[in-house]
């Protein structure tokens, strides 16, 4: 399922706020100057602004696989400090887009929000995040985890589904990640597993929410063809993972007048801080 990019835009809250809180992060850290930014899997644009709003940058170089999304940024988001362009950060670096290469070695920061787990192969990302940020750079990431949607289920049930995906546990996750990172020469400055709460209204979690589970759960299908997986979704697990969403991680907030009106979501994430 393509995301309509205009109802993430829309419904993004839990982005921004997890976004800020690397701002956060960032400002507490280093402070408000930087010469070149990068922002890499920018999306619909509104992260890449905030950074634009709360830090004092020179360049903010904001890259995303999704031409729709660059163009939504474009349109929605410009700034004269800005320049956004379409790009796969997990290509080999001699692949990129020589506008991105002329970048090595240059980059004061990277902030990258809840874009990293929608890459299955990270190393060659992790390499060219190395490459761009100039010695001593800094990299901030929210990394979303996949939460455990089995947990309820009898041995015999878990069994069987674990012949079609293979779900590490959140712990695991962080530590692939170290260990990615480390791989990599980063020095890590600090790591840690979050579970987040985010309140949506009722139609926008279950039209625009929900339906961003399965799409990450398709990444830990043991199968790799795309088309394979497609079918393997939609002949059934889709519908589970979403019902397993709404039984395990969520809840329906009763307002005082007895109508369900928000959901609360409980989601993981991976916060890292590393530096070159
Ligand atoms: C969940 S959105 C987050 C967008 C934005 N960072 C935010 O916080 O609102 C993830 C974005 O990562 C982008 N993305 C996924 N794989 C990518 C890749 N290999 N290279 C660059 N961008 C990628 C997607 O196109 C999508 O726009």
């Amino acid at each position: 399922m393509e995301v309509d990019i205009a109802e993430f835009d829309y419904s993004n809250h839990a982005h921004l706020r997890d976004a800020n809180n690397l701002l956060d992060n960032i400002i507490d850290d280093n402070g408000y100057n930087y010469d070149i930014v990068m922002d890499i899997g920018c999306g619909s644009g509104r992260v890449t602004s905030l950074i634009d709003c709360r830090l004092r940058c020179e360049q903010i170089m904001a890259i995303d696989i999704d031409m729709r999304a660059i163009k939504f940024a474009q349109k929605n988001y410009p700034s004269p400090r800005i320049r956004y362009q379409v790009l796969d950060i997990s290509l080999p670096w001699d692949k990129l887009d020589p506008v991105i290469r002329k970048y090595e070695n240059q980059v004061d920061l990277i902030i990258s929000n809840r874009v990293l787990h929608w890459i299955e192969d990270k190393n060659l990302a992790v390499q060219n995040i190395y490459r761009l940020l100039k010695p001593g750079g800094m990299c901030y990431s929210n990394v979303t985890t996949l939460l455990d949607l089995f947990t309820d289920l009898t041995q015999d049930e878990r069994d069987k589904f674990s012949e079609l995906i293979v779900i590490p546990s959140e712990n695991e996750q962080k530590e692939q990640l170290r260990t990615l990172f480390e791989k990599n020469k980063f020095n890590i400055h600090w790591i840690e597993l979050l579970h987040l709460q985010q309140l949506y209204p009722k139609d926008e979690f279950r039209s625009n929410v929900l339906p961003y589970f399965p799409n990450l759960t398709k990444k830990y299908l043991i199968e790799k063809d795309p088309i394979k997986r497609n079918s393997i979704m939609a002949s059934g697990l889709s519908d589970y993972v979403k019902n397993a969403f709404l039984r395990l991680y969520s809840r329906e907030i009763i307002e005082a007048n007895g109508i369900p009106d928000k959901y609360e979501l409980t989601y993981g994430q991976i916060r890292i801080i590393i530096q070159k």
